[in-house]
């Protein structure tokens, strides 16, 4: 198997051109005097982890999330640590849960994790929390402050009415469609804890998000939503530098709003389209100059993938690492002030929408 490095990654990294047919000694260099701050991490996420019956499971799925940790052991040199983006389960049953989280049990490093709606809604995260503590936290490394949220509640009146069962209203949320599906959100008691969190940490130290569904709004008939995305946006303004890192939405998107710069995750199971769907309804992205390959069904691991962060000088650079396909890179651009995907440098213009406060 080929062996990652950083060097192999940061070669597709516009932002990095000047540095990249150079030595990776002379990468670090390149990156001036916040040097001793960067640092890396490898995120996987949605791998939907099905249960079929007995000890079986789908055995795509398992093979992207088996394919995923493989190939993040081997990067060189070694990640900090990883994340996990959410939606291990595809129904949220223990033995999902638990098959997942043994595949991920061969990742050589810490991992921290991220609720997701699909490992959720059957039991309201109860098992999850159980195998994995809670579900909102925050965390400091070298210099860069972390916040985990869960992103993915709804209203409690939905949560709590009255269901045949748990997997009732898991197979409500678990649709991807669904016009009766619930908007996810945050919520006030977690955007409290997070007023509180954030209120100790200095305006110019490095923050970044990791939640499941995307801090921002994109697309409410899918569900690629947050519904208090503007007032969890507000909290994280008065910072110089914040990063949101969110799975759900299974395909590269990328954004800014104000000082806050999105990045979306591929997943390990498979992708959702890109986005001709967008364009029948209110939609908030940029245009889309170029669309994903779509996935080609005699090709288990089309259009799948994990990602490569290299933070620096508190900005990210994200590598998609994508089994077969081209890789691609999109890297923090302070000449235009957000993030640019390298592959289609020169084809966007547009200044993404903002919102002010
Ligand atoms: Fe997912
Ligand atoms: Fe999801």
């Amino acid at each position: 198997m080929h062996k990652y490095n950083r060097r192999d990654l940061l070669r597709n990294g516009g932002a990095l051109l000047a540095a990249s047919s150079l030595p990776i000694s002379m990468v670090e260099v390149a990156f001036g005097r916040d040097s001793d701050r960067s640092f890396t991490f490898a995120y996987i996420s949605d791998s939907h982890i099905t249960h079929i019956r007995g000890k079986e499971f789908v055995r795509n799925w398992d093979r992207g999330l088996i394919r995923a940790v493989a190939e993040a052991n081997l990067l060189d040199p070694k990640p900090d640590f990883f994340i996990y983006g959410g939606d291990i389960a595809q129904l949220g049953k223990p033995e999902e849960i638990d098959h997942g989280l043994e595949i991920l049990s061969g990742l050589r490093g810490d991992v921290r994790y991220v609720m997701g709606e699909h490992d959720y809604y059957t039991d309201l995260g109860e098992y999850w929390r159980r195998q994995l503590g809670p579900d909102h936290y925050s965390f400091d490394h070298k210099g860069v402050h972390f916040v985990v949220l869960n992103s993915i509640l709804t209203h409690e009146s939905w949560m709590h009415q009255r269901w045949g069962s748990g997997m009732d209203r898991m197979k409500q949320m678990a649709r991807l469609d669904n016009p009766d599906g619930q908007p996810f959100m945050v919520g006030s008691r977690q955007r409290e804890w997070l007023r509180k969190d954030l209120e100790t940490v200095k305006k110019d130290t490095p923050v970044v998000v990791l939640s499941h569904s995307p801090l921002q709004k994109i697309f409410r008939g899918w569900n690629f939503w947050t519904d208090d995305a503007e007032q969890v946006q507000a909290l994280l303004q008065p910072f110089d530098k914040v990063t949101v890192l969110y799975g759900h939405v299974h395909q590269i998107q990328t954004n800014q709003i104000g000082n806050i710069s999105f990045h979306a995750a591929m997943a390990t199971a498979w992708p959702w389209p890109y986005p001709s769907t967008y364009r029948q309804k209110e939609s908030y992205l940029p245009k889309l100059t170029v669309e994903m390959n779509r996935a080609d069904p005699f090709f288990e691991r089309d259009a799948t993938g994990w990602q490569f962060i290299n933070l620096h000088s508190g900005r990210t650079d994200v590598s998609y690492l994508l089994p077969d396909n081209q890789n691609r890179v999109v890297a923090f651009d302070e000449s235009v002030g957000h993030p640019v995907d390298q592959n289609q440098k020169g084809m966007t213009g547009r200044k993404p929408p903002q919102r002010h406060y």
